[in-house]
């Protein structure tokens, strides 16, 4: 059988004419009512009503599977910024911070992100491996059929390898496409003989060549943050980057500003937290190409403010959502609860929540062949049994998919 066809679908929203910045209205959303999407391999083929399609396919070369409840389809889930390549917990450093520990108390007591390190170097790039796919394999549970993960707790050259050789294999090891990121600027590591530019140098010097070698990844992040690197040092790190052919992603404005000037001037794809950002940024990111991209969960996990989400969107900014799952500063690790989240405090309407989880996602990741529903795209989508879309966000992550598709397949039912 060369095709297979699913449906009647009670709404199927394609996302058809979401632009990737802006507001988003529902009507944008392109909703099609008892519809049916015809797969041909990974890709859809075609999209219309499910009793026109039955009529036209030839049943000899197509599957059709009909459904007997009522469903929405969505297209599958984006999360553009995790940590998932860890091994540890930071649980006590999550108990230190709300009994009122500062980051300095946390830190001296042997947690924040150098813990994590420690930890991750000592586990075997097998174990980061499984631990990854189990944490992949959540996701995928819950819709998400894409899923960034970054480098960033080895901080040299061998054990950054490390993860990502580990992320990869984990990547052959789940049904979700598992995206990299090479995060080797994430902090300076205590034991570097050197200051920040030097680290730096070395890591774009000795790493970056090998990562084109083996294809581990062709995003470079790094964390622009008092405590981690300065816009100086970052420039000479993110332009030898571009020269090599990366694409550039920021963790930009979490407690500071500083880092989304720097995403625009560098033009990355991406520029990621964004709490601290102010009007100053807020009109900075509007206007250039840069996605901004929103992080729930590492404010519901810190207890700071929300990225300004309305803000940028109504200001024509791109806004996708990721979950920033980290053991430190966002444990949770669940999108869609996240992003709902999100939209209730920022007054996000379903549409722009849908959109920064799908095509606004996939942007931030700079892929074109996913994000939506329509003729060409990779057939990955979610069946929620519901016959309203408005019913997922409003259960806000408890409506869980019924079926995750993903590249024409059926790899979770429930
Ligand atoms: O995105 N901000 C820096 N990096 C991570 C936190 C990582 C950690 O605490 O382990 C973040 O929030
Ligand atoms: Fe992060």
């Amino acid at each position: 059988m060369n095709y297979k066809l699913i449906g009647p679908i009670t709404q199927l929203i394609s996302m058809e004419k979401v632009s990737t910045k802006g507001a988003v209205k529902d009507e944008d959303l392109s909703i099609l009512e008892n519809s049916g999407i015809l797969i041909k391999e990974e890709k859809i083929h075609r999209i219309g009503k499910f009793s026109d399609l039955k009529k036209e396919v030839d049943l000899q070369y197509t599957e059709v599977i009909e459904l007997s409840a009522d469903f929405v389809c969505l297209p599958g889930f984006i999360d553009a910024h995790t940590h998932i390549c860890f091994a540890g917990s930071r649980a006590n450093d999550y108990a230190m911070r709300n009994a009122g520990k500062s980051y300095l108390e946390i830190a001296e007591a042997g947690g924040g992100i150098w813990d994590t390190v420690t930890q991750t170097r000592k586990a075997a790039q097998q174990e980061l491996t499984c631990a990854t796919v189990k944490r992949s394999n959540i996701l995928l549970k819950r819709g998400i059929t894409t899923i960034e993960v970054k480098s960033g707790y080895g901080l040299s050259v061998p054990e950054e390898l490390k993860m990502l050789r580990a992320i990869k294999d984990a990547d052959d090891n789940t049904e979700a496409d598992l995206i990299t990121t090479c995060l080797a600027g994430h902090m300076l590591p205590k034991d570097f003989d050197g200051d920040h530019k030097t680290y730096l140098k070395t890591m774009s010097e000795e790493l970056f060549p090998i990562l084109k070698e083996e294809n581990l990844t062709n995003r470079i992040d790094a964390f622009i943050e008092k405590s981690a690197f300065l816009p100086s040092d970052i420039y000479p790190y993110f332009e030898k980057a571009k020269e090599m052919g990366f694409d550039i992603t920021v963790h930009a404005d979490q407690f500071s500003t500083g880092g989304s000037e720097v995403a625009v001037k560098i033009n990355a794809i991406s520029a990621d937290h964004l709490e601290a950002s102010t009007e100053d940024e807020i009109e900075l990111l509007s206007k250039s190409n840069v996605i901004a991209v929103a992080l729930p969960g590492a404010s519901i996990g810190l207890g700071c403010a929300f990225t300004p989400a309305r803000k940028i969107l109504d200001a024509g900014g791109a806004i996708a959502i990721a979950s920033d799952w980290n053991p430190g500063s966002a444990p949770m690790g669940d999108l869609l609860t996240q992003a709902c989240i999100l939209g209730t405090f920022e007054k996000l309407s379903n549409a722009e929540v849908l959109a920064g989880i799908t095509n606004r996602a996939s942007a931030a990741l700079n892929l074109k062949d996913r994000g939506k529903l329509v003729t060409g795209m990779l057939a990955d989508f979610n069946l929620f049994q519901t016959d309203n879309f408005n019913e997922i966000f409003y259960h806000q992550g408890k409506l869980v998919p019924s079926q995750v598709w993903k590249k024409g397949d059926l790899v979770y039912n429930q």
